[in-house]
């Protein structure tokens, strides 16, 4: 058979369109999850189903006309809240969307991609909403383009990535918020009756205060291993709002509208004629197995399509902010990279404090914007660290801040117009620090120019960490002059158009996301970068939470983990919780007696030995730090060969009753040997039954006892498959 009919073959499989009487069904579909949308006869396009995906697609003959439109719009006969809004050139501000035609394409065996093309009937406005359904992940990504003939700009004033009904009379929500150095807290919560939004106003970050990544569970909270759950995450690195309307009256019964997008808080949009508007995409993914399936459906896709280059092997590092802040010299720095190699990593990271001549960089008053290397601090540049640090067997990265300036810079001086800031209004610092402004043209040079010449000029470094370090406030831009609605969506396009540059450029470097902590943990840009920066706050009993909460949305390989000097737990203790995502350290390894060397290096030895189960595995949470005095996680590699698990205990008390780990994910007919790693010499293993061999059936129905007698003790097993 050839390609083409193969494909053609394919396509009716999984974005099958049906005929029913009159009514037309397109139907967006995965490995086990449908989306069912039908064509009315007033052409209006409603969702009929979504759900667990039928094994035969004849069923959707048998629904009732929908009663959910698809795609809801405002000022006309829906009075709930709609997905968009415009005004017209005359003012109108009714919109109505009738179905023209759809198309699907096959870009790959995985993916199918469904294009609905809507019309208003009176005006010249075309809205399409794509669907990209990957198969074997169970995921699908929406978003919608807009596009219009009007004589003059239309305005956008909302413009939904998505809109979903989900039918039940209880609904759970489970969302993540926090500040910084208190990232991902979690709570679950019963939606009232009415709409709730999550959003958040920060303009250069999307998180921080609320991650745009949430979980629903239809009729009762979803567990771990079971029950119903719809998880969403949009992939936008500014001002998001996810609405969710509970409507639990009228003759339907109760349903849940979600409606997640960019905010429109202050960004009513204009729209030239013929020019097109693209949403931010929407993932979701939806399992009746709980919230374990529906993170490892996420972490699939992510790492297949969501992150930059997600199989990429991630370089551990040591990292000098904690160990020197902004006090260091060049000597200095090649020592370090003693301590670096010392404990086995493969990368030294400097981070802030290395530029700035008029204006050094001694603290964060002064510097930002000015990208050469202080004369004083690196009399020999970058070159020279680079070259120091390959000679002593370690690769060499670098931090940049390059969407900041401080007023105190040569780029301040230069580029007034460059800056966001008020220009009747006083400038409103923020760590010292004010934004540029990337919705011009030249400053979007600029800010690629930074990593251009960086990069050129020191073509060997091999890792950026990006940070971003405050939100807007008092923003204007010159650039933008009498339009400032477009600043915050311009904003993050611009800086989406920056990153395309780059990683045109260099699509192998690997690149840490930050953002003053967790400030960016989103898919909108971790589209461009390996990894991200999870928080400040890297105390391991915090962490531990941190780091469960992440886990809901992102794969290991993705959460940068570092062991530091927060906190007054064990240097095992730190380790065994960092090595649960990408590791890294951030110490003084001078400090170290030669016994926690050693320690560290076994550790990071073990690290990247089980570094593909670790970041690409499947993860299975057993024991939630919530309620709990410990915690408890693992992974399984693809073949089910390998496997690691995670405990720790946190803070115990006199009674705590210590469960045995039941494992999940192995396979129940192969034998595993368990053997404990990052043993302290002098300790005996926690699980007693280390070096021994069970099968995966009693592994996941007995577990194993742990004997991890009082506070702050962890431990980590290695499961490998013997015959
Ligand atoms: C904030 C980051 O989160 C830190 O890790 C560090 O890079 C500092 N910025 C440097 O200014």
């Amino acid at each position: 058979m050839n390609k083409l009919l193969v494909n053609i073959l394919l396509v009716c499989f999984i974005a099958v369109f049906v005929i029913t009487g009159n009514a037309q069904t397109i139907v967006i579909q995965t490995q086990s999850t449908s989306l069912a949308l039908r064509v009315n006869n007033n052409k209006q396009l409603q969702q009929l189903y979504f759900g667990n995906r039928f094994s035969d697609t004849s069923a959707y003959a048998a629904f009732n006309m929908a009663r959910t439109p698809a795609f809801p719009t405002a000022g006309i006969n829906y009075n709930n809240e709609p997905a968009m809004q415009v005004q017209h050139v005359d003012g109108n501000i009714s919109l109505q969307l009738n179905y023209v035609d759809h198309s699907i394409e096959k870009p790959n065996d995985d993916i199918t991609i469904t294009h609905i093309n809507l019309k208003d009937p009176v005006y010249p406005l075309y809205v399409t909403l794509h669907f990209a359904a990957y198969n074997k992940e169970n995921i699908i990504e929406e978003w919608t383009s807009i596009r219009h003939e009007e004589k003059a700009p239309v305005i956008l004033m909302r413009y939904a990535s998505s809109f979903l009904s989900l039918n039940d009379n209880n609904f759970y929500l489970t969302h993540f918020y926090g500040d910084w150095a208190s990232e991902m807290q979690l709570e679950e919560t019963k939606l009232p009756g009415g709409i709730f939004n999550i959003q958040s106003k920060l303009g250069t970050r999307a998180t921080n205060s609320e991650l745009p990544s949430f979980m629903i569970s239809p009729g009762k909270p979803a567990e771990e291993n079971e029950g119903d759950v719809f998880a969403g995450s949009l992939a936008w690195s500014g001002n998001f709002n996810l609405q969710f309307e509970n409507i639990q009256y009228g003759r339907s019964g109760g349903s849940l509208k979600i409606i997640p997008g960019i905010n429109a808080y202050a960004s009513n949009y204009l729209l030239k004629p013929k020019e097109t508007f693209n949403t931010p995409h929407f993932i979701f993914t939806y399992t009746s197995k709980g919230k374990g399936q529906a993170s490892r459906n996420l972490h699939a896709w992510a790492l297949k399509y969501g992150v930059w280059n997600g199989y990429q092997t991630r370089q551990t590092l040591l990292n000098n902010w904690e160990a020197t802040y902004f006090n260091f010299t060049q000597d200095t720095l090649v020592n370090l990279f003693d301590g670096a190699k010392k404990i086995g990593v493969d990368l030294f990271l400097l981070d802030d404090g290395w530029f700035g001549n008029k204006h050094p960089r001694h603290a964060d008053t002064a510097g930002l914007g000015d990208w050469q290397a202080n004369k004083t601090i690196l009399p020999d540049g970058i070159g020279y660290l680079v070259k120091n640090a390959e000679a002593k067997g370690i690769n060499f990265g670098i931090w940049i801040e390059p969407e900041m300036v401080n007023p105190k810079s040569d780029l301040y001086e230069q580029h007034p117009d460059w800056i966001l800031k008020l220009p009747n209004r006083p400038e409103d610092l923020s760590r010292n620090q004010l934004v540029l402004d990337l919705t011009n043209p030249k400053v979007q040079d600029f800010v690629y120019g930074v990593l251009h010449n960086l990069l050129t000029e020191n073509p060997r470094i091999a890792y950026i960490k990006w940070d971003c370090n405050r939100p807007m406030t008092n923003a204007y831009s010159q650039y933008l002059g009498a339009n400032q609605q477009a600043l915050y969506v311009d904003y993050a396009n611009g800086l989406y158009n920056v990153l395309q540059r780059v990683r045109k450029e260099f699509p192998k470097l690997e690149m840490m996301l930050c953002s003053g902590g967790g400030g960016r943990a989103e898919y909108g840009a971790l589209k461009y970068f390996n990894e991200f920066w999870a928080s400040d706050n890297t105390d391991p009993v915090e962490r531990i939470f941190m780091q469960w909460g992440y886990s809901y949305f992102f794969p290991a390989a993705t959460i940068c983990a570092h062991v530091t000097n927060w906190g007054k737990q064990s240097l095992k203790y730190k380790i065994d919780v960092a090595m649960q995502g990408k590791l890294g350290f951030d110490i003084r390894v001078n400090d170290l007696s030669n016994k926690e060397i050693t320690f560290c290096k076994t550790a990071v030895d073990n690290y990247k030995r089980l570094q593909n189960v670790i970041n690409y595995g499947s993860l299975y949470r057993l024991i939630a730090p919530y309620n709990n005095s410990a915690a408890s996680l693992m992974f399984v590699d693809s073949s089910k060969q390998k496997a690691v698990v995670f405990a720790y205990n946190m803070y115990t008390k006199m009674g705590d009753q210590l469960q045995n780990i039941q494992m999940n994910g192995l396979d129940a007919t192969k034998q595993y040997e368990v053997k404990e790693i990052n043993l302290e010499d002098d300790k005996r293993p926690a699980f007693r039954q280390s070096g021994k061999i069970f099968s995966g059936e009693f592994l996941m129905n007995e577990g194993l006892g742990w004997y991890l007698r009082g506070s702050l003790q962890s431990s980590i097993l290695e499961l490998t498959e013997v015959n």
